[in-house]
């Protein structure tokens, strides 16, 4: 890959996503550009350029921000978070549930990639909120990572990894075509809300705030600026004295925000405000 072709992607990579590629990324982009010259018959990466810049080249730009993003998730993946969400956050919006008429506790998984943590939240809070009803709010930028999502359909081995209970409650076993597969069950996908959302780009398809976020993960792909603004953006949604998880490698010690650190990765909207 020439200098100005890197450039180049990495510009609209930027643009269209606000990831950020560092020149140390250069190799790894090369490699996932070779998934995309194989899929359109392209021989290199100038041909590439070219079809990016065509006037329909729309869904091929999807697909480009689809192999330089990173997808890799797995079920209850950070776990201290699923804990708090149980013997903290829970209990404590519950006890302001009636006073603040919520009708719903409601959560937003924010770059759910391909639904374990959306599932995860799914599994915890039909445990432990067994009468107020609850719904998650799952989006991801991208269209392929959000259709799995959304099919609710995970192998054999990342169903393996649950608490037997889990796997039993939520999960059946897939035959024929499906053989090695697990599909969760509707009593809890119901609950799972999918949407496309580019999380720093127009306004998510809902308006109603939530007691908690998850973003995790995905932050860390971001400058500093755009990591300043996606908080701000969260923040805004959350309710007063909600929480906000983001992954373990991405402190906001170094941002400019307005939460409330509570331990590490974890941040509460203070309340009254
Ligand atoms: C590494 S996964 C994190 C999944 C999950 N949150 C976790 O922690 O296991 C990062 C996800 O962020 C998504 N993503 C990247 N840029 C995004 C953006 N600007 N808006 C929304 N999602 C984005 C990617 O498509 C990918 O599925």
């Amino acid at each position: 890959m020439r200098d100005n072709e890197f450039e180049f992607i990495r510009n609209l990579v930027y643009e269209r996503s606000r990831i950020s590629l560092g020149s140390d990324k250069r190799e790894l982009v090369s490699a996932r550009l070779g998934k995309r010259l194989r899929a359109t018959n392209l021989a290199t990466v100038g041909e590439y350029c070219q079809l990016l810049q065509a006037p329909n080249a729309e869904d091929e730009l999807a697909n480009l921000i689809d192999v330089i993003s990173t997808n890799h998730t797995f079920f209850f993946r950070e776990s201290a978070h699923f804990d708090f969400l149980r013997a903290v956050a829970v209990p404590e919006m519950a006890a302001r549930a009636q006073g603040e008429r919520w009708a719903q506790f409601r959560v937003w998984s924010a770059a759910c990639s391909s639904g374990e943590e959306p599932y995860s939240i799914a599994m915890t809070l039909a445990e432990c909120l067994p009468s107020w009803p609850w719904r998650i709010e799952a989006t991801d930028i991208s269209h392929r990572i959000l259709a799995r999502a959304q099919a609710g359909i995970f192998r054999e081995e990342a169903i393996a990894k649950l608490p037997v209970p889990f796997a039993r409650a939520h999960f059946r076993r897939g035959f024929g075509p499906q053989e090695g597969n697990y599909c969760a069950r509707p009593a809890l996908s119901e609950h799972i809300h999918f949407h496309q959302l580019n999380l720093l780009e127009g306004e998510p398809p809902f308006t109603e705030p939530f007691q908690v976020i998850f973003c995790r993960n995905v932050m860390i792909y971001f400058d500093r600026e755009t990591q300043e603004e996606l908080v701000d953006r969260l923040a805004r949604r959350l309710v007063p004295g909600g929480y906000l998880f983001v992954g373990h490698a991405e402190s906001l010690i170094k941002l400019r925000h307005s939460l409330k650190m509570i331990q590490p990765a974890i941040y509460q909207r203070p309340p009254n405000t």
